[in-house]
């Protein structure tokens, strides 16, 4: 039997209507917070993704060459394609510019439950603003978004690599230290972590500081350590002015500071931030974001850059999870013909009610009444229309509502206000 490829997955339309109505309501938070939606093609030229990464890149994306010869890859998010499209035709257009989109991403992961080879992602990059107000709003929005559509239990980790950076320098950990000690922050990995600190030749002393400090969630001990920094210390006064607003004026408090959220990508710089959903174990990172740059690197000019993405599949999987009613789908109406001879007026009334907006679909089985009222049960229709010769003698259909069992005589003319206003 032939079968879907490992990591990706089909949808039925029951699972379609889920997805349908989380995506509704998620484009509708975006739209509350001024974003518009923006589309980029699936596949991009790979040296997008490999300028900012390298090519170790190639790895972990389907890269592949095209019968041109040329050198392409499935996105495997859309940051960088979002930011192409920005350089290549949207930089003239009034700032701050707010986008979002909705996207499938290709990685070549390993799968498991909540990580996928073919996934979807809503995200959104703001462009042209890096105000306290404007990280503030970004943090709300994907906050709020995942509150809006109804997850109930979700925890905010915000970093900040500014300050990692000067971690760093601090604890004179150069360049090809980091590249092997970020990956096990990232993954928090920290007795491994440990051992690396030793291998890299920082006293115990020290690396049990440079761990505490990165899991510690006291914004007071973090700005003990930094007082004097000059680079640090005003980060963290901005950073505090960010906090101070998301708790205050956008009443979001469920969040903590962690300078160990130091994000997979190479593009962050300044806040990164992380949205957890407990419930869902191991995969349970919901949404990644911060600010970055990649206008300077794609040849813009450079303006402040910061979104995030928040895993489509993830969140459908955590409301699961928690419980949470899914519509179902639903059929407004069946029309049954009582024989052959009523089929064409089945087919009249159908497609009325289908210009009024209607939802139809009719018996073409020739089932007899008694099945096809299972099978209009089984599509889950609110209504059915039974046509039969002698209602249709004085131009009328019988009407049953499929959840009262109630049934009543009505003329055809009638029937687009009766289903309307039922
Ligand atoms: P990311 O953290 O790589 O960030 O991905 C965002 C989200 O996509 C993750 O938090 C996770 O929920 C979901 N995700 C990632 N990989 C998989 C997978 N294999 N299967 C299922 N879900 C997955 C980004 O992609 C950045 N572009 C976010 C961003 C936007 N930063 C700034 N702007």
């Amino acid at each position: 039997m032939l079968q879907a490829p490992r990591g990706t997955r089909d949808f039925t339309p029951e699972e379609m209507e889920k997805r349908r109505c989380i995506e509704r309501a998620m484009a509708r938070s975006f739209h509350s917070f001024g974003y518009g939606e923006i589309q980029t093609p699936t596949f991009e030229n790979l040296e997008l993704f490999t300028a900012k990464s390298g090519d170790s890149i190639v790895d972990e994306i389907y890269a592949f060459t095209d019968k041109g010869g040329r050198q392409l890859a499935l996105r495997p998010e859309l940051t960088a394609p979002v930011i192409r499209c920005y350089v290549e035709r949207l930089q003239m257009e009034p700032k701050p510019l707010k986008l979002y989109y909705f996207g499938n991403c290709y990685r070549y992961d390993r799968p498991q439950k909540g990580r996928y080879r073919e996934f979807q992602q809503a995200g959104c990059e703001f462009i042209g603003a890096d105000t306290p107000e404007a990280t503030a709003e970004l943090l709300a929005c994907a906050f709020m978004l995942l509150k809006n559509v109804g997850v109930q239990h979700i925890q905010m980790n915000i970093g900040n690599l500014t300050l990692v950076n000067r971690l760093f320098a601090h604890f004179k950990l150069e360049k090809p230290a980091q590249k092997t000690l970020l990956p096990l922050i990232d993954k928090s990995l920290f007795d491994d972590l440990q051992l690396a600190l030793r291998d890299c030749g920082l006293p115990e002393q020290a690396a049990n500081q440079f761990l505490r400090l990165l899991q510690t969630t006291s914004l007071t001990e973090i700005k003990e350590f930094f007082h004097k920094d000059e680079v640090a210390a005003p980060e963290l006064a901005t950073m505090e002015t960010v906090l101070g607003l998301l708790s205050d004026a956008f009443h979001v408090t469920e969040y903590e500071i962690k300078l160990g959220i130091v994000r997979g990508l190479d593009y962050y710089q300044g806040i990164v931030f992380e949205i957890d959903a407990p419930v869902l174990g191991a995969e349970k990172q919901l949404c990644g974001g911060g600010s970055y740059d990649l206008v300077s690197l794609f040849g813009g000019t450079a303006v402040p850059t910061a979104g995030f993405a928040i895993g489509f599949d993830r969140t459908i999987l955590a409301l699961e999870a928690e419980g949470y009613t899914f519509p179902k789908p639903v059929l407004d109406v069946y029309v049954i013909p009582v024989n052959e001879a009523m089929v064409p007026t089945t087919i009249t009334i159908a497609q009325q009610l289908r210009k009024e907006g209607i939802g139809v679909d009719f018996d073409q089985l020739r089932r007899g009444i008694g099945k096809s009222l299972r099978y209009a049960a089984a599509r889950n229709a609110r209504k059915v229309i039974i046509v039969g010769p002698k209602e249709m003698e004085q131009q009328s259909v019988t009407l049953r509502d499929m959840k009262t069992g109630v049934q009543e005589i009505l003329p055809i003319v009638k029937i687009p206000s009766a289903l309307k206003l039922s």
